[in-house]
């Protein structure tokens, strides 16, 4: 069967963009920032973004576009008969294991969007609304299928006519959103406590942790080790430049979190709420602020709407990743595989859903249930992930190999010496010592 292509950069770009703007940036990023100090973890984490996201955006696009298969195919087709094609299948596991539980948390976006038009009273217990309705069953459950019944009707439609078509008019409506939302914060009496906790770092935050999440969040925003960018770099045309399309790619996203950050501090500051509230910022910190701004109703529509599209066009690279290797490998047909693959994510999905409820007993190092699929995801499938990806290039393939692939027909950016000294040393190590570091840790306690 003939495999599609973007048909143009610029739906390459979007759709690359889409994949890496998600709940990564508007949920994840500033709470992990919120709870790291703030502007110090927003300086490591621009560093792990440059010198280790940058390289393996690079590396996996074009390890996509040279072979024009999905993670597993593709290392089968660079290392014949090796086992490399094990690092893609870890990708294709990834897909499965974040995608439940994303979608879990897109669920939560949906309902809150429409709470915010009927029932954002001030005066309001959030911790106790958003503790009630993910620790009841059937309605988190109800939105977490509607979010996958949409990433599920986008893949069935295909590369082009699903994924393109919904990125390019759903990109920009979210960054118009962001836009509006951040001058709204900005404005609001008070914010400059936001902006000064946003912006001047303290050196006394910086521990291990701030490293070790700087680095997840880095490859977790980037949508890197797990084979979403050898995928989404797969439909490339041969005509088009790696590097200048990563550039954006990066510029969006990184551009993106850091707004959102614009968007959210200076209002949690403004009203005196706490940064380091952690996963329930977005779902019980910003509902109060909210509440407390005339037109809070509104505003909280626009922000939960930004929310939900953002995983809408992420998690549709997620599934794109599983049913690329079904469709490519086995030949299965697109709409029948993503539809049956969606919905046994979808059921993986009912564990980390039912870990407020029904499975709150379940503890792992202290972690519910969703908690340690993140985990699971970020700090150990994604990082090893990237760390064996830049080993793949850097001393298997060849970064000659990749960096004359990458370059190919670049008008801006080209890349050499430095990406071939991060990707066979830097990455590898960064990544290498951080991890073992941290299992030390959590294992000595
Ligand atoms: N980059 C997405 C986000 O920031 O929300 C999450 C993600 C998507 C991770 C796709 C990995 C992936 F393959």
């Amino acid at each position: 069967m003939q495999r599609e292509n973007w048909t143009s950069k610029l739906g390459f770009i979007l759709a690359a963009s889409g994949s890496a703007i998600g709940l990564g940036n508007i949920w994840r990023f500033p709470f992990v920032a919120g709870t790291n100090g703030g502007a110090i973890f927003l300086f490591i984490y621009l560093v792990a973004i440059i010198f280790i996201g940058y390289p393996v955006l690079i590396s996996e696009m074009t390890i996509g576009r040279k072979t024009e298969r999905n993670p597993v195919g593709a290392f089968k087709k660079l290392a014949p008969d090796t086992p490399w094609w094990l690092v893609g299948a870890l990708g294709v596991i990834a897909g499965f294991v974040i995608l439940s539980y994303y979608s879990v948390v897109a669920g939560w976006g949906l309902f809150y969007m429409l709470e915010s038009v009927t029932g954002l009273a001030p005066g309001t217990d959030f911790a106790d609304l958003f503790v009630g309705h993910i620790s009841s069953t059937y309605s988190p459950l109800f939105w977490h299928f509607v979010f996958m019944f949409l990433t599920v009707s986008v893949i069935g439609a295909g590369v082009v006519n699903g994924i393109q078509r919904v990125v390019k008019v759903l990109m920009p409506i979210l960054f118009v959103l962001l836009v509006v939302l951040i001058f709204r914060s900005l404005t609001l009496e008070g914010a400059g406590a936001g902006l000064e906790f946003y912006l001047s770092p303290d050196f006394s935050q910086i521990s291990l942790q701030t490293f070790n999440d700087a680095i997840s969040q880095a490859f977790f925003t980037l949508s890197l080790g797990m084979g979403a960018m050898i995928t989404y770099g797969s439909y490339l045309s041969q005509d088009e430049s790696i590097t200048d399309s990563a550039g954006y790619v990066l510029g969006f996203d990184t551009g993106i979190a850091v707004l959102s950050g614009f968007a959210i501090f200076p209002a949690v500051f403004a009203f005196g709420l706490d940064p380091a509230a952690g996963p329930g910022l977005t779902f019980i910190t910003l509902p109060a602020v909210f509440s407390q701004m005339p037109l809070g109703g509104f505003f909280g529509f626009l922000f939960f709407a930004l929310l939900s599209i953002a995983a809408l066009t992420s998690a549709i690279s997620l599934l794109e990743v599983v049913v690329a290797y079904l469709v490519d490998e086995f030949e299965y047909p697109r709409k029948k595989t993503s539809y049956i693959i969606g919905f046994i994510i979808f059921l993986v999905g009912i564990p980390p859903l039912l870990g407020y409820s029904a499975l709150s007993d379940f503890s792992f190092l202290g972690m519910d249930v969703l908690d340690t699929y993140d985990w699971i995801a970020n700090f150990i499938l994604l990082p090893t992930g990237g760390m064996l990806t830049a080993i793949f290039i850097g001393h298997y393939w060849g970064t000659d190999k990749a960096v004359e692939e990458a370059n190919r027909n670049s008008m801006k950016v080209k890349v050499g010496n430095i990406y071939s000294l991060l990707i066979k040393y830097v990455v590898p190590v960064a990544i290498f010592v951080i991890m073992a570091l941290t299992i030390y840790q959590t294992v000595t306690g």
